[in-house]
């Protein structure tokens, strides 16, 4: 299979090349691709360097599949282009997730919706499919009503940049700004830009993209993301409101039962999910599983994820495997 990894020299690129090598994924010809600036670079992989092309070059080797981590913008303008020589696009930026033309797809909960037909598929936000993940089999048995989540989100979810401010900041280096603030010993209570509702574009997509993965519109979910200073992945407190009632030790083994959740729950031996273990696993975390004391029927849950490898990379992955399974490319 010719595979296209377009932003191949970023944060997720980086990762992609690794999930694609770690699961032996069927690659022939791997086509990295990045923005001009890059053109001729190398990078390697699996044991082999490769040159980076430009988009042009990428689209007239005709790929099957183009694994998208270059910016909405960059969506936008390429993805049709790869689309239209018969590429499957899937696609890691915010572009197309609320196209309702458009599949967004985790594919534990939803892949069976696809088909031949879709050749630009959205993989959701990071911070959403670590919750959706862990939501979905619960949603299932109980009925959620109404979900408040709060994020403490990892500083690779915003690239290099990010990366390379933190790092300044401990080395006393005055450096490029990812952020407005200073990120080093501090949390900073926005995540993206904002919209006209005060909320932020990153809480936002919790609420939209949950209730597209979900099928459900009468969910309601409130969220507040906050970047923190932690590299391993993002962690979640989610308060989540049933319909009806559950038995935690009931909802601990259907999680537990769940492809590709990990329950670490144990008080008596301190055992929780934490970013720093969480580091590049493919797995969704949970843990911190307690009712919710003050009104019925509600739980409390404490959600953690590489958001480089579940969050964006691994799912990525996924959706291609299940795309070469079922023989829909
Ligand atoms: N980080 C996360 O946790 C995460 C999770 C889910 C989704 N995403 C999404 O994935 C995308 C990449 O994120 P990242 O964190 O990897 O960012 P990053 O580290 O800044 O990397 C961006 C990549 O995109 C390439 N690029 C930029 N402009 C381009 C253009 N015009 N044409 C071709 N390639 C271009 C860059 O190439 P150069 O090196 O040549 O500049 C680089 O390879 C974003 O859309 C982001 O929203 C990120």
């Amino acid at each position: 299979m010719k595979v296209a990894v377009v932003g191949a020299t970023g944060m997720v690129g980086e990762v992609m090349l690794q999930v694609l090598t770690e699961r032996n994924f069927p690659v022939t010809e791997l086509i990295p691709v990045a923005s001009e600036k890059s053109v001729g670079k190398e990078i390697e992989f699996k044991g082999k360097k490769f040159k980076v092309v430009s988009m042009q070059t990428a689209i007239d080797m005709k790929p099957e599949i183009a694994i998208f981590s270059a910016g909405g913008d960059t969506s936008k303008e390429w993805a049709p282009k790869f689309a239209e020589v018969g590429t499957t696009v899937i696609d890691n930026s915010s572009a197309w997730r609320m196209d309702p033309t458009k599949k967004l797809v985790v594919p534990e909960i939803n892949a069976s919706v696809l088909t031949k037909d879709d050749k630009i598929i959205a993989n959701p936000n990071c911070s959403t499919i670590q919750m959706v993940m862990t939501l979905a089999p619960l949603h299932k048995k109980y009925d959620i009503k109404r979900i408040i989540v709060s994020t403490y989100q990892s500083i690779t979810g915003t690239g290099v940049k990010a990366v390379r401010q933190l790092e300044n900041e401990y080395a006393g280096i005055q450096g490029e700004m990812a952020y407005k603030y200073p990120i080093h010993r501090n949390a900073i209570p926005q995540c993206d830009v904002f919209e006209d509702n005060g909320y932020t574009k990153e809480e936002m997509k919790l609420v939209r993209e949950t209730q597209k993965i979900l099928d459900d519109k009468t969910i309601a979910v409130t969220a507040t993301a906050v970047r923190v200073p932690v590299v391993g992945g993002h962690s979640e407190a989610v308060n989540v409101e049933f319909e009806n009632d559950f038995d935690v030790s009931e909802v601990r083994s259907i999680l537990h039962h769940t492809p590709g959740i990990t329950v670490q729950d144990n008080t008596d031996t301190f055992t929780y999910p934490m970013p720093l273990y969480a580091e590049g696993k493919n797995d969704v975390f949970v843990g911190r599983i307690r009712r919710d004391e003050s009104q019925p029927n509600t739980l409390n849950m404490w959600i953690v994820a590489d958001n480089l490898r579940k969050g964006a990379a691994t799912n990525a992955v996924q959706i291609a495997e299940y795309l070469v399974a079922n023989g829909l490319v």
